[in-house]
Parts: C-alpha cells; sequence; structure tokens
C-alpha cells in the first residue's frame, strides 16, 4: 500500500539510518525501528492525540499478550455494563474492541473522533515508551499497562504469526527465513525493536512513577491470573468489592479470556483484523505456553538470545 501524504514520504526518506531485513524497509526514528506506515500513524498520533486523565493505555511489544491484555482490562473495566454470559468478548475480537493508536485510530495520517468514546476510554499501542507524546507521560494522569514477555517466547510467537499470515516465505525456506527473522531480532531491527530498549523505556518509567505505569510480565499473567486481574483493578481505580470477590466476578473474567475459552469462539475463528495489514483473527491465539521456545529455537540460537537478555537487562533489575 502507497503512503499518499507527500510531506510524510520525504520526511520518511529523509532519516538517515535505514534497514531492509525482513523485506520491510524500515527507518530508525528516535532510537527504534518502523515501518513507513507505522511510522506516519505514529507521528499523527504524537501530534493529535490528547489524553483525558481516566484514559487507559495497554502497551506491549508485538506478540506479548497484547490480545489477552486488552480482553482482561476491556472485561474488567466495563463489568458492570453487561454479565459475563452478554461480554461484546464472546461476538468480537479483542482487537475490535480496543484499538491501537498507531495502527486503527490514526493510520494513514488520519485525525479520528475519539471524543465520542466513552469514558474511561481504552486504548492499546506498541509505540516505545520514548516516543510516546507528553499529553501521555507529563500532561495528564492517565494510566498505563505495560506487559512484556520472555523474549525467547516472543520470538518463537512471532515466528509463527508471521508464517501463519504469509509475513514470511513458507516452506521450504522456512529455515531461512526463520534465521533472517531471528537476526534482525537479535540486531532489534524489526517494527517497533529493539525490545531490550522498549522493556527498558517502560520498566523505567514504571520505576519512576508506580502510579502511572504498572509493569506486567505474561509469565506472571499466567501463573496467577486472578491475582493480576485484581491488581489491574486496584491499579485502574476500580477495585473489585468483597461482595463481587465472594460472588466469583474475578474468576469469570479468568475464564472469560483464557486463550481455551477465546480461541474457540466463532468470532475468533474466523476474520481478520483490517489496517494496512489482515492477519487472521485465530492466529492471535495459538498456544500461550511459557517456555515453548524450546521446541523451536536451537541450542545456539537459544544461548544468544540469552546472553543478549544478560548484557541488555544485567544492571537494570528487570528480570526475565
Ligand atoms: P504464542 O504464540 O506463544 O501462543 P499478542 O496478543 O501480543 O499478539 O501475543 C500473542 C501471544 O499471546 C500468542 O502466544 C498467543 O497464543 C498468546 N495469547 C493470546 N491470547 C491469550 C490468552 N487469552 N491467554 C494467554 N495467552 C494468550
Amino acid at each position: 500500500m502507497e503512503i499518499k501524504d507527500d510531506q510524510f514520504k520525504e520526511f520518511f526518506q529523509s532519516l538517515p539510518e535505514k534497514s531492509a531485513t525482513g523485506g520491510n524497509l524500515l527507518a530508525n526514528y528516535r532510537g527504534f525501528w518502523f515501518g513507513a506506515h507505522l511510522l506516519e500513524g505514529t507521528i499523527t498520533f504524537q501530534k493529535h492525540f490528547k489524553a483525558n486523565d481516566t484514559d487507559i493505555i495497554l502497551a506491549t511489544m508485538p506478540k506479548s499478550g497484547t490480545t489477552w491484555l486488552k480482553a482482561l482490562t476491556f472485561s474488567i473495566i466495563t463489568r458492570n455494563n453487561h454479565s459475563v454470559a452478554q461480554s461484546p468478548l464472546l461476538f468480537s475480537n479483542p482487537h475490535q474492541l480496543v484499538s491501537f493508536f498507531e495502527i486503527n485510530l490514526y493510520k494513514d495520517g488520519k485525525i479520528p473522533d475519539i471524543d465520542s468514546i466513552p469514558c474511561p476510554r481504552i486504548f492499546a499501542t506498541h509505540i516505545p515508551c520514548q516516543c510516546l507524546p507528553n499529553t501521555i507521560l507529563d500532561s495528564s494522569n492517565c494510566r498505563i499497562i505495560y506487559l512484556c514477555r520472555n523474549p525467547l517466547d516472543m520470538f518463537t510467537s512471532m515466528l509463527h504469526f508471521s508464517l501463519q499470515n504469509g509475513f514470511l516465505p513458507q516452506q521450504p525456506q522456512e529455515t531461512m527465513s526463520m534465521d533472517g527473522l531471528f537476526e534482525s531480532f537479535c540486531q532489534g531491527t524489526y517494527q517497533y525493536g529493539p525490545f531490550w530498549d522498549h522493556f527498558l523505556g517502560y520498566w523505567n518509567a514504571s520505576l519512576k512513577n508506580p502510579q502511572k505505569v504498572l509493569f506486567l510480565k505474561y509469565e506472571d499473567l499466567k501463573e496467577d491470573t486472578n491475582g493480576y486481574v485484581k491488581k489491574i483493578a486496584d491499579f485502574l481505580g476500580c477495585a473489585f468489592s468483597s461482595e463481587e470477590e465472594e460472588a466469583g466476578v474475578v474468576e469469570e473474567i479468568t475464564s472469560l479470556c483464557s486463550l481455551e475459552n477465546l480461541k474457540n469462539l466463532e468470532c475468533n475463528k474466523r476474520g481478520e483484523t483490517k489496517s494496512f495489514f489482515k492477519a487472521k483473527h485465530s492466529t492471535f491465539f495459538r498456544k500461550g505456553e511459557v517456555g515453548d521456545w524450546v521446541n523451536f529455537l536451537s541450542p545456539s540460537m537459544a544461548n544468544r538470545l540469552e546472553k543478549l537478555v544478560q548484557e541488555k537487562f544485567g544492571e537494570s533489575g528487570l528480570t526475565l
């Protein structure tokens, strides 16, 4: 798809650092890699978005559990609007209920009418903390929830997602394409990469202002989903009452949003996300296992990534 805005095209071309890994031309913007479409959406969002104090922003790197975080947060926030048996999640993919700033709302340089969205508004983004507009970081009391995931599993998930949606060549070149993707993952030259600066941007923001940024890990969410559902509600200022807890509302939300449940719904078996790239709804729900990388990465790949993790996060206090 062509970029139509000539001024933006010129700006993209003027960025000095480019990378063509994965067949996509990416440019480095403020230390992160973006394709032209994503950067156009990102810059339009930066210029035009005005945060409300009640806004909730879900931030992730792709393939770290975004779909799950959307489903959980949507369910927590709207729990008084409808019963679980009537949840919109039963009829719509989570990405249809919570939009991404740069992929959906501000795509193609459009300025959306978001003032009509009822408060609290829930938005999502893959944009790094370092590229968020001041209206989010400094001049509003909106909240950010960041979810990160072990990079070895994130890479494994990305590999499957890319193959299933035809973003990478299929067999017989599968190994070659895996090698290419792996190399760009380790170099950081893929959309929104590098993952280490992405994680650290939100990690440092959460240390600086824990009331504003809640930093979560996919693995913790898997281990104690009920506990984290309560933690998210507390953070967002809508804690579960003791009556709700006794009535089992927390567990209901956890099971509504479980991979097994969402994966088997018709709305997630069919259809695709519509943006400048198309992804089948079904491909957002795969295994959801911690440590699945062991089935796909060779020992040398795992070793390289583990060393990278050690090198990049060793001093930060962030354990993955
Ligand atoms: P796997 O490919 O390892 O299975 P994202 O939503 O950021 O694209 O991340 C997708 C990953 O989250 C996939 O991981 C997917 O299976 C997993 N996932 C999706 N929905 C989930 C859920 N409800 N519970 C746990 N994991 C989920």
